[in-house]
């Protein structure tokens, strides 16, 4: 049974802003992209990584990943659906997939496990978290509409995991349909298939904003510390 990895780092990071792309900045001496990578070498079961990144990235990151045979780099489309479905296709020798955040560098391998043992039961496994915050949805004009149970809320992250033939399916639906998704999960929802949640963790965040790099820093601190 073999399990691709998609890699989804084709976006401009707009939200974080700066001179370097998020995926390119450097966190403890390495490119987020090669710590987001380094989750998944070296998996008896990974055979395939395809990293879909912007067009004009694609030969820099074909030269940072000289030293993974195994990764393929493919330019992407403009959300980020699009750019999961290219990398979707270009899988050829996978049963099943795992579609991550290439600005998500901080997954756990014990968590990475789970997910793993999920989806070969489930077919279809995301990891989120439960939130600490209590939600509420607002009208346009913000005024409080109702406060969802807060038990029942997820805060979702990636991977995400689908047996490869479903998540084809889905994203095919969605495509002919106009339908453009969150998360990759929310398309498998929509064509009737059960998505089974695995819990996460809070530390497996996307870089998202500029204070993310802080956290992300002291992320990376604390597991030195105790891994000492
Ligand atoms: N992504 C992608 N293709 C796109 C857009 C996003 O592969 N067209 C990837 C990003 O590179 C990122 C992941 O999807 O690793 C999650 O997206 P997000 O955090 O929104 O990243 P960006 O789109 O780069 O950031 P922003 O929305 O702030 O511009
Ligand atoms: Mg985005």
């Amino acid at each position: 049974m073999n399990i691709g990895v998609v890699i989804a780092a084709a976006g401009q990071g707009k939200r974080m802003g700066g001179p370097v792309k998020k995926q390119f900045i450097e966190l403890a001496g390495k490119p987020v992209l090669l710590h987001t990578l380094d989750l998944f070498v070296g998996l008896e079961y990974v055979k395939e990584i395809v990293v879909v990144t912007a067009e004009e990235d694609v030969e820099r990151t074909r030269k940072l990943l000289a030293a993974y045979p195994q990764a393929l780099v493919i330019p992407g489309g403009a959300e980020r659906q699009d750019s999961v479905y290219l990398g979707i296709t270009a899988l050829s020798s996978s049963d099943y997939v795992m579609i991550h955040d290439g600005a998500r560098p901080f997954l756990s391998c014990s968590t990475l496990e789970k997910l793993v043992d999920a989806v070969r039961v489930k077919r279809a496994a995301i990891l989120a978290v439960p939130v600490k915050d209590t939600i509420k949805r607002t009208d346009e004009t913000g005024v409080v509409m109702d406060t969802p149970p807060r038990k029942s809320l997820w805060a979702v992250q990636t991977p995400q995991a689908f047996a490869l033939s479903d998540i084809l399916a889905a994203h095919e639906q969605a495509r002919k349909d106009g339908f453009l998704g969150t998360d990759d999960a929310s398309l498998v929802e929509r064509i009737g298939q059960a998505v089974h949640v695995v819990e996460g963790e809070y530390t497996n965040i996307k870089l998202t904003t500029p204070e993310d790099i802080v956290f992300g820093e002291a992320i990376l601190k604390w597991r030195r510390e105790r891994e000492q």
